[in-house]
């Protein structure tokens, strides 16, 4: 088996009097695809915002290929080749299609005071890696304000395959779509998949994410209730673990 490309050790987060998180043990392997499942209030967007630099743990620490990481800032954590896709945020509605995909990695030409974008090669690229993806897709230069959720998804998703992201975080990505819009959000997915990022999947549908995932880690009331292969579990003992109703006869 490959060495984890994430490890979270202990991962603790305290708003106020609130714990979100209580010790949260957590590992992924490059081209893994992990669903994150727990019922409201259990510390999946918590934990999720941690691993994205986001939101700052208690205590707790994260390693990535094997090396101790400090994953302080959004910034930082992209860095660390981790991007983020949340339901609803995550797009500028004062950007193109195009300008959103590349978000301050424009590549540019020229030199001094001659550099320009490159709004050729932008157009290029953005074309072709959306041309790779299940969602048709509106021309580059679009403002997303006009797009659909989906195409909207669509939108973070190809920023994280053109950017070739190792670990890409999707936080209830189809929570508001409709039923086509989910399954071509869910093709997506799989492409991700197939080009090889290793990616955790925070949903309320048990169902996709018995369909897509390798392994099913369930949060309950901030601490970790199971982890296991999904092939080795039904959506009965997944429910379950949700619930606190597999207390007695735990799958993991
Ligand atoms: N910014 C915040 N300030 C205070 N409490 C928060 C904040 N974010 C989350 N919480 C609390 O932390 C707990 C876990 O929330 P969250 O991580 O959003 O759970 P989930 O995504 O599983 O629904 C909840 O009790 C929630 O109210
Ligand atoms: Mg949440």
């Amino acid at each position: 088996m490959s060495e984890p490309l994430l490890r979270a050790r202990g991962i603790t987060k305290h708003y106020g009097a609130v714990r979100a998180l209580a010790g949260v043990d957590f590992e992924i392997r490059p081209g893994e695809l992990v669903g994150l499942v727990g019922d409201n209030g259990a510390g999946k967007s918590t934990f999720v915002k941690s691993l994205a630099g986001a939101v700052q743990p208690t205590s707790g620490t994260f390693e990535i290929d094997g090396k101790p990481v400090r994953l302080g800032t959004p910034q930082q954590a992209r860095d660390a080749g981790i991007e983020t896709v949340y339901q609803d945020l995550g797009l500028c509605d004062n950007l193109t299609v195009a300008e959103n995909i590349y978000l301050g990695r424009e590549p540019t030409r020229g030199w001094g005071p001659w550099r320009r974008v490159d709004r050729r090669r932008m157009g290029t690229e953005v074309r072709e890696v959306l041309s790779t993806l299940s969602i048709n897709m509106p021309e580059p230069g679009a403002q997303v304000t006009a797009l659909s959720g989906g195409q909207r998804q669509a939108v973070a998703l190809s920023r994280c395959k053109l950017w070739r992201r190792r670990l890409v975080l999707l936080d209830e990505p189809t929570a508001a779509l409709g039923v086509q819009e989910s399954a071509r959000v869910v093709d997506t997915i799989r492409e991700l998949s197939a080009a090889g990022a290793a990616i955790v999947l925070i949903s309320h549908d048990i169902p996709m994410v018995m369909e897509l995932t390798d392994r099913i880690v369930v949060l309950r009331k901030g601490t970790k209730a199971a982890d296991v292969a999904t092939e080795d579990v039904g959506e009965h003992d997944v429910v379950a673990s949700i619930t606190g109703a597999a207390a007695r006869k735990e799958i993991a």
